[in-house]
C-alpha cells in the first residue's frame, strides 16, 4: 500500500506527464472525477449540482507551474471562472492554488495575481479558498494571506490535520472561514503524522476546536466515521447546521453526498475542471488506490 501511495504520487509530480497529459484530453477515467476540460461544462456540471442542494467549490485545476506567462494565463482564467459564477448565478465558490498564480516563480508575482482574482471575487461578494498544499508552501500561502486579509474579507485557507503545527495555525485563523483536511501530501515524520489512527484523532480534535470557536467549517472527508462522529458532536452542542457544511470531491460517494443533503446538512461539492487534470487525477488514486475501481467501472461503462 506504501509502494502505491508513493507511486502513484510520484507520477502525480512529474513534468513531462503533467505536460503530456494536456494533450490528452480527459482519459483513464479522469471524466468521472473531472467536471470536464472548459468552462461551460463546468457550469453544465454545477447547475446539476446546485439543482440537487448542493453547493460547489470550483478549481481551474493547475498546480507547479514555472512560467510566468502561464501564472498569468491561470489569474485570467480563474476570474473568467469567478465572471461566470456571477453571470449564471451559480451557487458555487472558487479553489485555488499558489502554485498555479506563481509561487515558485516569485513571491510578490503571485501576491500580485492573488490579489486581482481576490478583487474581482470581492466585486461579487465570492469566496476564494486558499488550497494548501506540500510544506514547503506552507509558509509562503500563509503569507500572502495574511497580506490579503489586510484589504479583503472573502478569503479563508485549508488546516491539514496530519501537521504537528495544524493547532496554533487553527487557534491563529479561527476567526475566518476554515476548510479542514486530512492531507494529501507526502509529508516526512518531523513535520507530520504518519499513522492514520493518529491523524484521525489530530482531525477529529481540529473540527471540533473550530465548529466551537471558529466562524465556519468545512469539513472535508470521505470518511463516514468521521462525518458520523461530527454529526452526534453537532447534535451534542446544538452547533446549527448555518455554522458548518461537510465537502467532497466531485465524484466521490456521490450517494453519500446526496444523503447528508437531503438530511439537511449544508454540502459543497469541490469541482475541479480543466486541461491540467493529470496530477489531481493522480493524488486521487495515491489516496486511495481502490479509487482505480471509479476508473475500471468507467472504462466498462461506456
Ligand atoms: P480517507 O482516504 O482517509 O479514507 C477513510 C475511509 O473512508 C476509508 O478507509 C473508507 O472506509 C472511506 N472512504 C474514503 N473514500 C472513499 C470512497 N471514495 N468510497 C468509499 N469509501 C471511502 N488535501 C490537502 O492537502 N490540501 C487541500 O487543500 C485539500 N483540499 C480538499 C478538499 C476537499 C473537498 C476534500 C474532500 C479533500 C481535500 N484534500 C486536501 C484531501 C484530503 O486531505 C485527503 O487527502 C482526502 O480527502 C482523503 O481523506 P478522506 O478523509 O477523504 O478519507
Amino acid at each position: 500500500m506504501g509502494l502505491t501511495k508513493d507511486f502513484f504520487i510520484f507520477l502525480s509530480q512529474n513534468k513531462l506527464l503533467n505536460n503530456s497529459a494536456k494533450k490528452w484530453g480527459l482519459k483513464v477515467g479522469a471524466q468521472s472525477v473531472v467536471a470536464g476540460t472548459n468552462i461551460e461544462e463546468m457550469v453544465q456540471s454545477v447547475k446539476k449540482l446546485n439543482e440537487k442542494g448542493i453547493s460547489a467549490t470550483i478549481d481551474n485545476l493547475g498546480e507547479f507551474v514555472f512560467e510566468k506567462e502561464e501564472a498569468t494565463k491561470a489569474t485570467e482564467q480563474i476570474i473568467a471562472v469567478i465572471e461566470a459564477i456571477q453571470e449564471n448565478k451559480l451557487d458555487a465558490h472558487i479553489s485555488l492554488k499558489p502554485t498555479q498564480l506563481g509561487l515558485d516563480i516569485e513571491y510578490n508575482f503571485c501576491l500580485e495575481n492573488l490579489r486581482k482574482i481576490v478583487e474581482v471575487a470581492h466585486k461579487y461578494n465570492i469566496f476564494i479558498n486558499f488550497d494548501m498544499e506540500d510544506h514547503s508552501h506552507l509558509q509562503p500561502s500563509f503569507d500572502i494571506i495574511d497580506e490579503l486579509l489586510r484589504d479583503f474579507e472573502n478569503i479563508g485557507t485549508v488546516i491539514q490535520a496530519y501537521f504537528y503545527q495544524s493547532q496554533t495555525n487553527i487557534e491563529k485563523y479561527k476567526g475566518y472561514r476554515l476548510r479542514i483536511a486530512k492531507g494529501a501530501y507526502k509529508e516526512p515524520e518531523s513535520l507530520a503524522y504518519q499513522d492514520k489512527d493518529e491523524i484521525d484523532r489530530n482531525f477529529m480534535k481540529l473540527i471540533e476546536y473550530h465548529l466551537l470557536n471558529g466562524k465556519f467549517t468545512s469539513i472535508a472527508t470521505h470518511d463516514h466515521n468521521i462525518i458520523n462522529r461530527v454529526k452526534a458532536f453537532v447534535k451534542e452542542k446544538k452547533i446549527p447546521n448555518e455554522k458548518f457544511e461537510f465537502q467532497m470531491l466531485y465524484g466521490f460517494r456521490k450517494d453519500l453526498q446526496l444523503k447528508l443533503a437531503e438530511e439537511g446538512y449544508n454540502v459543497c461539492i469541490y469541482v475541479p475542471f480543466g486541461v491540467d487534470w493529470y496530477g489531481y487525477f493522480m493524488r486521487r488514486l495515491a489516496e486511495r488506490p481502490q479509487n482505480l475501481n471509479l476508473v475500471v467501472k468507467q472504462m466498462f461503462n461506456k
